[in-house]
């Protein structure tokens, strides 16, 4: 009897780097995992090393292959899924990052951007790109790179640098690095740097020209589903890599979002729904971006509209690992329960300024509301529930942009495990929330690109097919209290607007 066969996901994530093996039916096989560090060198910078996101994206595929007890030959195909906008410049003849990967959440470029938006104000370039002039997207960190690195642009114009997102990162290093890698990023990414021209789906010249980035550090665009080449060398030697999807789209993909109006929310480090808008690319004129959702081969490409959030289950990390209040993110949730609401207190957690539907770079966080009365667990309570209002609020932006209600919303990510989160989410949605079985839908998104490209799935019918729901919350609270707390919100977020001067 043959072995049976997988198709494995990386999934590079913000915090961590993940494997997982997939079988047929879309279920997980193994999964292996490691955290990286998080190195914040001034306030509003984050980073993350290179060197070590791939020393450890080896290791989880080997830890993988490992608990499953297989070994390359019971691998169909690799698909890879990342944090999305995170820039990295690195030498392609020694392979060596210039600096240390600058990630979505980073503000450095706040000054920048405001330069590059000059009178026409940050929606200059929103009709090619889809996206308002922001720090969170990846080309003005190139253009910070070169401009601050010393040599750092003389290389570049001399073609020694590349550009990549941590997609092209992985593929560049999973295909030979520095001994004939390749250097390719899909649509999903490519959309995320402000350099890409939505309809033509290809660098676009004048855009790269304003922003200073030299177009010979781009790395070629292609479709999010195709063999791109194969794994060399190392444990997965000879494996082809067949599908790269951002780490957002992805989970939609993963999710079965495949029609006109299906749409997800996913809560990692941060939250980000996407609504799948078909093949049409539809502008948003309430605070969301436009981007692209998944080209499946030479397929045409598929937009979606996007509220992105940034920060929701870093708020949680925060409180660990700043705070002290819980020594483990799981117990956030026992201290939430230990009040019985949020007794007057928000947290608005904009430690990124605000992005979707505000696009405030100088809003600053803030916990208003306070009395003596307040304790630990309406802090807790309180920040949980921030991520439901910033939610709301997203899904307001979705309605009104795209005419139509949300119904229902399909949810995923790690804290979907959050019974108290997600019941309050869907009180102050007024809408059900449901989570499929399978709650890995980033991994499984790239692992059905992947897996699609060559075969091993024979149509996006085998992925609606596997989908399966797995848990519903249904709204139950009082519409007068949300209102309320709606409310509250509301004027909590207007006190973190323009913080600073
Ligand atoms: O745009 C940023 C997003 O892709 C990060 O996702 O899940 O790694 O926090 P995550």
């Amino acid at each position: 009897m043959s072995e049976p066969t997988y198709v494995l996901a990386v999934d590079q994530g913000t915090t961590s780097t993940r494997a997982i093996l997939f079988d047929h039916s879309g279920s997980v096989v193994a999964v292996d995992q490691r955290e990286h560090e998080q190195i914040f060198p001034r306030a509003g910078w984050v980073e993350h090393d290179g060197h070590e996101v791939w020393e450890n994206t080896r290791m989880v595929i080997g830890g993988a292959l490992g608990k499953a007890n297989v070994n390359r030959s019971a691998v169909a195909a690799v698909g890879i899924t990342n944090q999305r906008e995170t820039t990295i410049v690195w030498d392609r003849t020694t392979g060596q990052p210039i600096a240390n990967a600058i990630v979505w959440q980073d503000t450095r470029t706040g000054r920048l951007v405001e330069e590059l938006a000059g009178d026409e104000g940050p929606r200059r370039y929103a009709d090619r790109t889809g996206l308002p002039l922001a720090t969170y997207f990846a080309g003005p960190k190139v253009r910070w790179l070169l401009d601050n690195v010393e040599g750092a642009r003389e290389r570049a114009m001399a073609g020694d640098l590349l550009f990549g997102t941590m997609d092209s990162w992985v593929l560049w290093n999973l295909t030979g690095g520095a001994d004939g890698g390749l250097h390719i990023t899909d649509v999903t990414n490519a959309s995320r740097t402000l350099l890409m021209d939505l309809q033509t789906l290809q660098w676009d010249s004048d855009l790269c020209e304003a922003i200073g980035v030299p177009m010979s550090m781009l790395p070629q665009i292609r479709s999010s589903s195709e063999v791109y080449g194969v794994c060399h060398p190392g444990i997965l030697d000879g494996v082809p890599v067949a599908g790269i999807l951002g780490d957002q789209q992805a989970a939609t993909f993963g999710q079965g979002c495949l029609e006109r109006g299906m749409a997800k929310n996913t809560y990692g480090t941060g939250n980000f729904m996407l609504l799948n808008t078909g093949t049409e690319i539809v502008p948003s004129e309430n605070g969301l971006l436009t981007t692209v959702c998944y080209r499946l081969g030479d397929e045409p490409a598929v937009y979606a509209l996007e509220g992105s959030i940034a920060v929701t289950g870093s708020l949680i990390q925060w409180l660990r690992d700043n705070l002290d209040i819980i020594s483990a993110a799981p117990e956030v949730e026992r201290l939430a329960r230990s009040v019985d609401d949020n007794g007057g207190a928000y947290v608005v957690p904009a430690f990124s300024g605000l992005f979707a539907p505000y696009w405030r770079p100088d809003a600053r966080g803030a916990i208003v509301g306070l009395t003596r009365f307040v304790n630990r667990g309406h802090i807790a309570r309180a920040a949980l529930e921030s991520t439901a209002y910033q939610t709301h609020d997203v899904l307001e932006a979705m309605n009104a942009d795209s005419g139509v209600a949300l119904t229902e919303l399909k949810v995923d990510g790690g804290m979907t495990a959050n019974d108290t989160l997600m019941q309050f989410q869907a009180d102050i949605l007024g809408v059900d929330v449901i989570r499929p079985v399978v709650a890995e839908t980033t991994a499984l998104g790239a692992a059905y690109a992947a897996g699609l490209a060559v075969g091993y799935w024979s149509s996006t019918d085998d992925i609606r097919a596997n989908w399966q729901e797995g848990k519903r919350w249904s709204p139950v609270m009082d519409g007068g209290d949300r209102d309320r707390l709606l409310r509250g919100w509301d004027k909590a977020v207007q006190r973190t607007l323009d913080w600073v001067d």
